[in-house]
Order: C-alpha cells, then structure tokens, then sequence
C-alpha cells in the first residue's frame, strides 16, 4: 500500500496534468474528482444540508428505514468497503446496524475528507478497525493481505457512480467485482430519472454554495498549479441535459480573457466553458441493466415514496 504523502504526490501530478490537457481540448473539461480538495469536501458537506439538495436525506432515510434488510443481506462477520466515502456519515448507518462488522476501509481521493471521518469514527466505534486508502477508486486499490479471506460489502452512495458515463460506470462494477470477490455485495445509492423543476436548483442552489464548490476548483488551480483565474470574471452554471438523462456543470467565463496555469496561457472567450462533473440519472431498470453488464445480480432495490431516489443490492450471481 502506498504511504498517504505518496499517494497525494501522485494526485498532485495527475491534477497537473488533468487540467493542462483539461484546458487546452475543445470542448474544455476537467475531471470531477478534482473538486475534492479539503475546501471543496468542506463545501460537498453543506450542499448535503441545503434544501434544495435532496438525494443527501433521502438516501439517508432510505438506510435508516431498511438498515435491519440490508444487514441481514450483507450476513455477519464481513467488512466494509466504501468507494468516495467522504464524511463517512451514511456509513455509520450501516456501522451501527452491522455489530459483527470486521473492518472497514474507507477510500477517497480527499485525504482531509478521510482523516477528519476517521477521527470521529473511531471514536463512536472504539472496537471497528478504520483503515483509509487515498486514492482514485479507478484504479487498482490494495487492499490489507488480512482482508483477503473476509468477505466483503462495498458501499457507494450519494450516486457518485452518476459521475461517471455509462461505460466508465459498467468499468466500475466490474472493478469493484473482482475487488469485493465472489462471495462480495454491492450496496449502490443512485438518483433516479426525475423532473428538471427539482434537479437544477440541487445543482444550483439560492445561497450560492454549489457554484462555490464549483469555483473553488479555480481557487485550487490558482494555489496549487500557479493559475491567475479572477473568479469574479467566470460563473458557475448547471444544465439539464435531458437526451443524455443528466446534469451537467460548468464554468463559464463572464468576458473575453487570458489566463496562465503553470506558466501557459489559455484564452477564453465570452460564454466559453469548462466542463467539470455530469450527473447522470437512472431508472431502476438502467440501474439493473449496468449491474448486470458488470457481472452483478440486481437483487434488491430500495426507493422512498416520491420515487427520488434508490438504494440497491447487488450480489454476485447465484
Ligand atoms: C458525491 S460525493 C459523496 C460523498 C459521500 N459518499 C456521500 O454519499 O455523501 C463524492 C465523494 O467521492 C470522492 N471522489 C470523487 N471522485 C473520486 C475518485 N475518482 N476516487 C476516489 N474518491 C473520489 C469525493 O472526494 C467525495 O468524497
């Protein structure tokens, strides 16, 4: 396993060279996972709290009301693994309704995010190893030798897994598969196909803070690639995509302008964007299908009474 000084030495350099390739291709696009530095988890935390963000305390209530199924589903004596695991704060949900839980490893690109959870997870379970991993959840995770034989729950909530295209989420399942091994389950939170009325003001909330997380992406390249972004001359925009079933977030600039990272100059005209996360939108049958293009039983699913939102099981077939 690499050390976390490693591992944030090699998210460092994939930042750099994400978003020099990021800005200099038409259309302009840097990847998502880079909005999560230590501000933009911080900021990731409040828009959970914000009203018009729903998919937070749906998915919550979903785990809470089914926490009895899902733990007689996941059986005893397994650990959990978490992909995106941020603050931790449904996993405690789970913790809590799992007492035979052997472990759980939390995995996240933030390493603030994982730190700050790991603290407050230890203390509220003093007997449950905590073991982080930063990193990209893409790629190859290390797991501890000692976790080999233990069968294995893998987490994934607050529709991370829409971020990623269809194909790349096909990708991920098929990853976490092998990762979780044949007697692994999946637990898999994804926001479902719903009116454009309730989706842009969750990706574009009145007090600001989803255009903050999003333009703090810019204060990120400023600090730690150089950039001279003016954020005041750039906007933060959420559009509903209803052909490809899903948001999509940009930043857009405000004027005609010039701006460097690492020494290179990159020119922006007025209304030119740079696009930074999708957020894909999925029926339970879409949900099925990917699961079972992985590999994976769609065995259960679980969905509130205004149909926002799922919470579902994945096993390994038979
Ligand atoms: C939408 S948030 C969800 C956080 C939390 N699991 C929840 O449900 O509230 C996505 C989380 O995944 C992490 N993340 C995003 N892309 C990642 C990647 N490629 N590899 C590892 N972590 C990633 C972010 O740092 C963030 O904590």
């Amino acid at each position: 396993m690499q050390t976390i000084a490693q591992a944030q030495a090699t998210i460092q350099d994939d930042f750099a060279t994400e978003v020099l390739n990021g800005l200099s291709r038409r259309p302009r696009s840097i990847p998502c996972r880079f909005l999560y530095d230590a501000r933009g988890s911080e900021l990731f935390e409040q828009i959970t709290g914000l009203e018009e963000y729903y998919p937070t305390r749906t998915e919550i209530g979903l785990l809470e009301r089914h926490a009895d199924d899902i733990a007689e589903m996941a059986g005893e004596d397994v650990a959990i693994v978490e992909f995106g695991s941020g603050s931790s704060r449904k996993t405690e949900i789970l913790i809590a309704a799992l007492p035979e839980l052997d472990a759980y490893v939390a995995i996240d690109i933030s390493a603030a995010a994982l730190s700050e959870a790991a603290i407050r997870l230890r203390e509220r379970f003093p007997g449950l190893e905590v073991i982080t991993v930063t990193g990209d959840f893409n790629d190859a995770i290390d797991l501890p030798d000692k976790l080999i034989r233990t069968r294995k729950l893998g987490f994934f909530p607050g529709s991370t897994i829409g971020n990623l295209g269809k194909n790349e989420a096909i990708g991920f399942l098929k990853t976490a598969r092998e990762l979780l091994g044949a007697d692994g389950a999946l637990l898999i939170g994804v926001d479902l196909k719903k009116d454009e009325s309730i989706l842009v003001p969750a990706y574009d909330d009145s007090e600001g803070v989803t255009a903050a997380f999003n333009l703090n992406l810019l204060t990120r390249i400023n600090r730690e690639l150089g950039g001279t972004f003016d954020l005041a001359k750039f906007a933060h925009e959420a559009i509903y995509n209803a052909e490809a079933g899903r948001m999509e977030i940009y930043i857009t600039s405000r004027e005609d302008q010039e701006v460097t990272v690492l020494g290179q100059p990159f020119s922006f005209a007025r209304g030119e964007r740079i696009h930074t996360e999708n957020s894909h939108k999925y029926a339970l049958a879409d949900i099925a299908a990917m699961a079972e293009a992985a590999g994976w039983t769609h065995a259960r699913a679980w969905v509130d009474d205004n149909n926002l939102f799922s919470v579902n099981m994945l096993t390994q077939a038979g």
